[in-house]
């Protein structure tokens, strides 16, 4: 592909349609929407406002170091404090479709049909790839369309129109353009991390408590996995409970399942063979964290099993 030649192609049609107004974004930190991002602020500079939303779902130290990683680069984050909305919207939510639904809602209806409105903007950018409408359109996904997400039609309603600047390329060619927009590796090259976040990795109620939990299990698992060039790896948190022993009391303990999986385009996934040793070691590591005593390797490839647990 010729990076430079799509960059200049959607820096031109960004210009074209935004013209003097203003345009809002949300970034995630994901590849997708940091592309978004720095093409759209290249094209506007201060006439995108680009929001970082914190819904309490995200990694450890996410929210603070995405904005730190984009201010680097010149480009104003606003972070937004969303935490108390999406954790009052899980409240006693145990099934998936309703969970994401949930965190959806809050998202795009509730938080960012706020923001939008406060900023009176006219367009709308989306990190949309094509994937996304290919699944969408396979019935694979839900939506992937932020129109049909806020549930109005935008040019109506509030006379906003929505762009997607990346709805021609694939992850792969997202990535190029990336390397070619100077974006940092830790970005370029970061696995993927589903829109609902940890909320995909607990299994059963999302609390802060279980946040936490399943969040330091997450980042046992990132580092550790770091370098083995998987696809992607995760820890989940299930609802059941073990008995195990802790300073030599009984104690009816939780769960953490460790996934790592190769992948071309996440249809299908093989199980990565990791050595003992790196297992045994997140094994220990896992098994620190607070009220959690037993790490299981999930061995299931896609299909049968899907990647995520919710
Ligand atoms: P599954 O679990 O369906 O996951 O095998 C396939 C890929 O999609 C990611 N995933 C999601 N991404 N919203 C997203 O943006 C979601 O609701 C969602 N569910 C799963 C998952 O991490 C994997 O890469």
């Amino acid at each position: 592909m010729d990076c430079k030649a799509f960059v200049d192609q959607q820096v031109a049609e960004i210009g074209a349609a935004v013209g003097e107004g203003t345009a809002i974004n949300a970034l995630s930190g994901g590849v997708d929407s940091s592309v978004v991002t720095v093409l759209a602020h290249r094209t506007l500079g201060d006439r995108l406002k680009t929001f970082f939303v914190d819904s309490a779902l995200m990694r450890e130290g996410e929210p603070q170091q995405t904005v730190k990683t984009f201010a680097d680069m010149g480009i104003p984050v606003q972070l937004v404090d969303a935490r108390k909305e999406f954790l009052a919207a899980l409240k006693g939510l145990t099934d998936p479709e309703q969970k994401r639904q949930a965190v959806t809602d809050t998202f795009y209806k509730t938080v960012f049909g706020r923001l939008v409105k406060e900023i009176g903007a006219k367009h709308l950018l989306h990190g949309t790839i094509l994937t996304d409408i290919e699944e969408t359109v396979a019935g694979i996904k839900r939506q992937h369309n932020i129109l049909a997400q806020i549930g109005i039609d935008p040019e109506e309603t509030y006379g906003y129109a929505v762009l997607e600047p990346l709805k021609t390329l694939r992850k792969d060619g997202v990535r190029e353009v990336a390397r070619d927009l100077g974006l940092p590796d830790k970005i370029a090259e970061r696995i993927p991390f589903p829109g609902p976040a940890l909320a995909t990795r607990i299994v059963g109620e999302v609390t802060e408590e279980r946040l936490a939990t399943v969040r330091t299990a997450t980042t046992i698992v990132e580092e550790e996995l770091a370098d083995s060039g998987a696809f992607q790896y995760l820890a989940v948190l299930l609802n059941d409970r073990a008995t195990g022993i802790r300073e030599n009391r009984r104690e009816f303990g939780q769960i953490i399942v460790v996934r790592c999986i190769d992948s071309t385009d996440a249809r299908q996934a093989s199980v990565v063979q990791l050595p003992w040793e790196k297992l045994d070691r997140i094994c220990r590591r896992i098994t620190q964290i607070e009220g959690v005593n037993r790490c299981l390797y999930d061995l299931t490839p896609k299909p049968p099993a899907t990647i995520e647990y919710v």
